[in-house]
């Protein structure tokens, strides 16, 4: 793991960006693995100026998403292909015919999982960009989740519904369910960025990078991926110490 570490959510957010806009840079047909969550709005928006500025062009990328709500229609203010789309496919060159996000109101979930992981291993992801739950989940994968999962259901823990409920009215709104990209679709990706702000991830941070390699903390696994960058700022970096 290359771990870079930097001052604050801004430096974080602009070493990611960089990171991506240079992906793009060299191959603009890249495929490139995108998550939600608050941490990487920074980013996006800085790859959006970049865009607008004729820095990088999304013309030719395609996207495919970590994870969705089970439950919730994509114009849901709160489901991820509404966040996406207001967070970067809108504000970009990008075909949004070429972006791709599980359906969380498939009638067949399975079904809906196992045309995923397909379509996941067919485009091979170039650059996955991953937040970091405060238990130390990645997409969605809780601790517990095996190595050689592949895209599939997941029943949300307590603590990952009370995280994700300041983004809802009421806690009694978060769905409960996921469609998430396995452990084993995300090491696939030929490149890895994780990028992690706050103390409240100081412990999943230092759990990833420095405990064991156990579905205890699912980010733990990526300490087997051959190429993975993990950009954490100071908050973040308070349990680790790294220097
Ligand atoms: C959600 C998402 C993850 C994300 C995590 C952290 O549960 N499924 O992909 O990494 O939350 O979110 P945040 O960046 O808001 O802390």
């Amino acid at each position: 793991m290359k771990i870079i570490l930097t001052n604050d959510y801004n430096q974080m957010s602009a070493v990611a960006a960089e990171i991506i806009a240079s992906e793009i840079k060299s191959n603009a047909h890249c495929v490139l693995g995108l998550a939600t969550g608050s941490t990487p709005i920074g980013a996006y928006h800085l790859l959006c100026q970049m865009n607008q500025a004729g820095i990088i062009s999304f013309a030719d990328v395609s996207t495919v998403n970590l994870d969705e709500y089970v439950g919730l229609p994509a114009d849901h203010n709160q489901s991820y292909a509404y966040f996406m789309r207001k967070q970067l496919f809108d504000r970009v060159d990008i075909n949004q015919a070429n972006t791709h996000i599980p359906c969380g109101m498939a009638q067949n979930l399975q079904v809906e999982c196992e045309q995923y992981s397909k379509l996941v291993s067919t485009l091979g992801v170039d650059l996955q960009l991953l937040g970091l739950g405060s238990n130390g989940h990645i997409g969605f994968n809780e601790p517990g989740t095996p190595m050689d999962s592949f895209t599939h259901v997941v029943q949300l823990t307590q603590s990952t519904i009370v995280d994700n409920s300041r983004l809802f009215d009421d806690i009694s709104q978060v769905p409960t369910r996921a469609i998430s990209m396995g452990i084993a679709d995300i090491l696939h990706a030929k490149k890895i960025l994780l990028i992690a702000s706050g103390a409240n991830k100081a412990q999943a941070v230092y759990d990833m990078v420095a405990g064991p390699v156990s579905s205890n903390c699912p980010a733990s696994f990526l300490q087997l991926h051959p190429d993975c960058t993990i950009v954490i700022d100071k908050g973040a970096n308070s349990i680790l110490q790294f220097e």
